[in-house]
């Protein structure tokens, strides 16, 4: 649940590539996932750190004495099902506080004998019956023990009962509590989101159980292996409308207190845990569809956008996909309803109760003329991600947030293939080789990894269950599930997965459950043959850290596998029980042919197939379903890269991707030499998709930083335009002279990768073109001339482009912006100028919160420091104005780590280190806050670029100058 949020996608590597010059925008929509969902289309947002999910440090040892002391609850009791009434006041009361009434009785079972009745319950006001917390009865007249003490506490979250004699073993009791909570706008829990509607201000009561915030709403056994039955009712004003997980079955108008009240009650949900409940109130609207079979599908939001048609989308895929996963599980929905609710406060990006998914606005809104298509993909995945979770996770939970990878893993593999469904032309699967494959292995290529799977006893208290919530678990459990998906075949995968589900619906597991259904169902597959079990085999992807780097060397057909570390000289101390050897299933091709699969099990083999000669070559990990990188001898290679010159589709989209982006991995782990990933960019001229141009872009990011201030830029500049020109040529062409959308759904991103890149190289006309729009919109702001897909690129460049006019402008537009993600488009554009004092007079605005919020101070900031021209404005700035920063912009905030980041991406001479290591000095006695790690990190990447640099920047510039004329 680790906040993680993020920046929508396609934003635009143009944006990324503008920031070559405008250095701009990484920006825009913030995202989060599930609470989850750290997922990679997007670029960690504003003030928000990208989690990596590094451990953190212990904090000061604690020796559990009690019972109560133990963050895991005891295993004497378990919950069968629970009463829970809930009353959210929406407006505050006397004191001005917003709060919540309620009372639940649970029934549960004794089935070891204890006098200690432990369950969870944080911040609530619980009433006292005879001096006691709570009320104790046996079920069907059972005798019961009375309570001798009974108390809180603080630091485990536990309401404690203390009985003067035991519990009987088989017998089940009831515990009755009521309680009053705050309606906190915390996002936590049971919590109050607040919005403005015609001017308005607007509560509404909805809830975020996932991880450990139940206990906040009403005492309760809040494990996720905990299951029971819930009945909820909830007691609200008539003008609102009450939801929960299940259907309603009833609501009575009633007078509470001398309050006239509407209660809605619901129907008993299925067995489930605590963590996927919810409960809203509030006045939004819905529309609804009973599509699939009689089952109610409904879209809720704010009545303007339900009105504006901005549900309309998530209605019409919904269907679809839910259809997709009844066929691919093989098992029906299990519910009766399900509803998605568009939440304009919302922490994570979406969170999966169950039968009532919550949402930020964005992503499941999507506007039709205001949105852009990467505005709609991610509506599809996110969508698809949060249905996936309704069978595996919801229906079939794992036992313990340890092995929270193979739920997030599973969701974020699968969101593709429910997301393709429903979006065949987009062929959207391919995409998980950006978004998942290759942002987790930047992360999992560094000695400071940590393996997929934890031991349950290493994750007890809620900050250890939030640091599950991490790259390494979304996106290399996706990786790793697809790599198994693809060796068992998918047939046989999810053969295995409907077994599993249906084996355990209602229940719970752990992950190697799954590895058992998989293997019976591989063991029913006449023909079918593993070099090792399910369980063996994932084991050496689980239980250790890292990826392999398979070489081949094609003149002895010797196969070889080692770690692959990005940093050649970094020290792995975590010791690993297979010696950092992997089972690498290697789907391969010979000259175009594909071979049948090959298993490296030991860190050297040889295998006669894979050595070629003449004009044959050889391509291993197909299609990138494997986990690893791979690596060749030299004239293997030197065939790959005359195919990708002469007849590059030959090769799939992925594969042209993968072998840019592994060897410019190499190349910085110093395998091979720079030169050699340089020459995989030479056939972009001839390449027009998305994904191989992406790939690119995103590596040479890196070259443009570290050279957009020296000599090497002119040459770099001259060669990218040759390249980038046939592709703005291209679309010039296809968009019938830029008047039409590109009807690819790539197409439509690579479009902005084209006009981005074209712009900040120097491609004639792209200027011109750039200019022609915005002056057109300066005239006639409404509607705009541009296409929302192009906005955000078109705003920086032009305005790079521009002087005071295209500035002011900007900030009028900013200033009257309705929609966020418009203002957030405008906010990074501005930092786009590259005039001197626009850029100053910009920085003096973000630390005037009437020009510009609070919240977007240092991500505003942030921006300025990608402009190449802004970048030691911005410097000198922060240093300036530290303490001053510091004090009023929050100790605690994520963003001062992205701050520092930001500000010292390009640092890379001694002087810049020198005065990094001042900076540090001068301001020890202020303090850094949560930018103390991000310090000691940037004074570390600036001393290796110094070194990549020096050792790098000759041939880089000798290369460039022969490959641009
Ligand atoms: C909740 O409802 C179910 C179904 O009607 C019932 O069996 C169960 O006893 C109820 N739970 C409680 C705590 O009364
Ligand atoms: C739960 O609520 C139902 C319906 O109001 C009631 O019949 C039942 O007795 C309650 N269960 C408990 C344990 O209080
Ligand atoms: C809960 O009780 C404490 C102590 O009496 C009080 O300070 C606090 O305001 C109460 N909380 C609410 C939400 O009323
Ligand atoms: C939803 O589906 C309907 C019927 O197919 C279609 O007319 C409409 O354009 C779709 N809406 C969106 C926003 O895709
Ligand atoms: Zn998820």
């Amino acid at each position: 649940m680790g906040k993680v949020y993020y920046v929508s996608k396609n934003v635009g590597l143009g944006l990324l590539v503008l920031a070559a010059t405008a250095l701009a925008t990484i920006i825009a929509l913030s995202i989060a996932y599930d609470k989850e969902r750290a997922k990679n289309r997007d670029k960690p947002e504003d003030g928000t750190s990208d989690s990596t999910g590094m451990p953190t440090p212990p904090t000061t040892p604690f020796i559990p004495k009690e019972p109560w002391d133990h963050y895991r609850l005891p295993e004497s009791l378990v919950p069968v099902s629970y009463n829970v009434t809930l009353w959210p006041r929406l407006e505050p009361n006397a004191d001005g506080l917003y709060i919540f009434t309620g009372h639940s009785a649970v029934v549960f079972r004794c089935v070891k004998e204890t006098d200690l009745i432990i369950i969870h319950s944080n911040k609530l006001n619980l009433t006292t019956f005879n001096g006691h917390h709570a009320k104790l009865s046996g079920l069907g007249g059972a005798a019961v023990p009375t309570i001798q003490k009974s108390f809180l506490i603080v630091k485990t979250e536990y309401l404690v009962l203390q009985l003067r004699s035991r519990l009987a073993v088989g017998t089940s009791y009831v515990l009755h509590t009521e309680f009053l909570g705050e309606l906190a706008d915390d996002l936590e829990g049971f919590y109050r989101s607040e919005y403005t509607d015609d001017g308005m201000k607007r509560v509404v009561a909805t809830s975020q159980m996932q991880a450990t915030y139940a206990r906040k709403a009403f005492p309760c056994f809040d494990e996720p292996a905990m299951k029971a039955v819930f009945n909820i009712t909830i007691i609200h004003n008539s003008a609102t409308v009450a939801l929960s997980n299940g259907r309603d079955i009833g609501t009575t108008d009633s007078v509470i207190d001398g309050v006239p009240v509407r209660v809605t009650t619901f129907e008993p949900t299925e067995r489930m845990s605590t963590y996927l409940l919810a409960f809203i109130v509030t006045d939004f609207v819905n529309i609804q569809s009973t599509q699939n079979s009689n089952l109610l599908v409904r879209i809720w939001a704010r009545r303007k956008a339900i009105n504006d048609r901005q549900g309309d989308y998530a209605l019409n895929v919904t269907g679809p996909i839910l259809q997709f996963y009844e066929r691919y599980y093989n098992a029906s929905y299990p519910l009766s309803k399900s509803d998605q609710i568009a939440l304009p406060d919302f922490n994570a990006g979406a969170m999966e109760n169950w039968g009532l998914v919550t949402y930020r606005e964005t992503a499941l809104l999507y506007d039709p003329i205001m949105s852009s298509t990467g505005n709609k993909e991610r509506v599809t995945t996110v969508i698809s991600h949060e249905l996936a979770h309704m069978w595996f996770g919801n229906l079939v939970t794992l036992q313990w947030w340890n092995d929270l990878w193979l739920n997030e893993g599973f969701a974020s593999y699968v969101e593709y293939l429910g997301a393709d469904y429903a979006e065949p032309t987009w062929k959207i699967k391919d995409q998980i080789l950006l978004y998942d494959v290759h942002k987790v292995f930047a992360v999992d290529a560094l000695a400071s990894s940590h393996p997929l799977s934890r031991r349950e006893d290493e994750v007890n208290d809620p900050a250890q269950i939030s640091e599950m919530f991490n790259t390494i678990s979304y996106s290399k459990g996706a990786a790793v599930l697809r790599m198994l998906s693809e060796f068992l075949t998918e047939p046989v995968f999810a053969k295995g997965l409907s077994s599993y589900l249906n084996t355990f619906a209602f229940s719970n597991t752990v992950y190697t459950d799954l590895w058992d259904h998989l293997q019976q169902a591989v063991e029913n597959t006449p023909g079918m043959h593993l070099p090792d079990t399910v369980h063996n085999i994932m084991n050496h992807w689980t239980l250790q850290m890292g990826f392999p780097v398979v070489t081949i060397d094609t003149r002895t057909g010797s196969i070889t596998q080692k770690h692959f570390l990005l940093d050649p000289e970094s020290v792995v101390d975590r010791p690993s029980q297979f010696n950092y050897t992997w089972f690498v299933p290697v789907k391969w091709m010979k000259t175009g042919v594909e071979q049948q699969q090959y298993w490296l099990l030991q860190k050297t083999d040889v295998h006669s197939l894979m050595r070629v000669s003449g004009e044959d070559w050889v391509l291993a990990n197909i299609n990138v379903s494997g986990y690893f990188r791979v690596n060749y001898d030299l004239d293997n290679w030197d065939r790959l890269l005359s195919l990708l010159n002469t007849d590059h589709q030959a090769l799939s989209v992925i594969n042209r991707a993968q072998i840019i982006d592994d060897t410019f991995n190499l190349a910085r782990a110093k395998i091979i030499h720079t030169t050699l990933a340089l020459r995989t960019t030479k056939y972009l001229s001839n390449e027009r998709e998305y994904i191989p141009w992406e790939s690119a872009l995103r590596n040479l990011d890196y070259y443009i930083l570290m050279f957009d201030r020296t000599e090497v830029y002119g040459a770099l500049q001259a060669y990218l335009k040759k390249q980038i020109q046939p592709l703005f040529e291209y679309f010039k062409i296809i968009t019938a002279d830029w008047t039409r959308v590109p009807t690819g759904h790539t197409d439509q991103y690579n479009q902005i990768n084209a006009v981005g890149m074209a712009c900040s190289m120097g491609v004639e006309g792209c200027r011109e073109l750039i200019q022609g729009w915005y002056r057109q919109w300066m005239k006639n702001p409404h509607p705009s001339p541009i296409h929302p897909n192009l906005k955000s690129t078109v705003y920086c460049a032009a305005i790079a482009f521009g002087g005071v006019e295209e500035w002011d402008f900007a900030w009028r537009m900013f200033k009257n912006a309705t929609l966020a993600s418009e203002a957030s488009r405008l906010r990074s554009a501005m930092a786009c100028t590259k005039v001197p004092w626009l850029l100053n007079r910009y920085l003096d605005y973000t630390l005037d919160p009437t020009k510009i919020r609070k919240q977007d101070a240092t991500s505003t900031i942030q921006y300025i420091a990608r402009n190449v021209v802004g970048m030691p404005l911005a410097w000198n700035f922060v240093r300036a104005k530290w303490s001053y920063i510091f004090q009023q912009y929050g100790k605690a905030s994520f963003s001062f780590s992205n701050l520092i980041h930001a500000i010292t991406r390009r640092f890379s001479s001694e002087f810049e280190l020198q005065e990094l290591k001042k900076f540090k000095e001068d301001n020890l006695h202020v303090g850094f806050g949560s930018a103390t790690l991000a310090l000691e990190q940037a004074i570390e990447k600036t001393t290796a670029n110094i070194k990549w640099v020096t050792e790098n920047k000759a041939q880089v510039l000798k290369w460039f100058t022969e490959e641009s004329t």
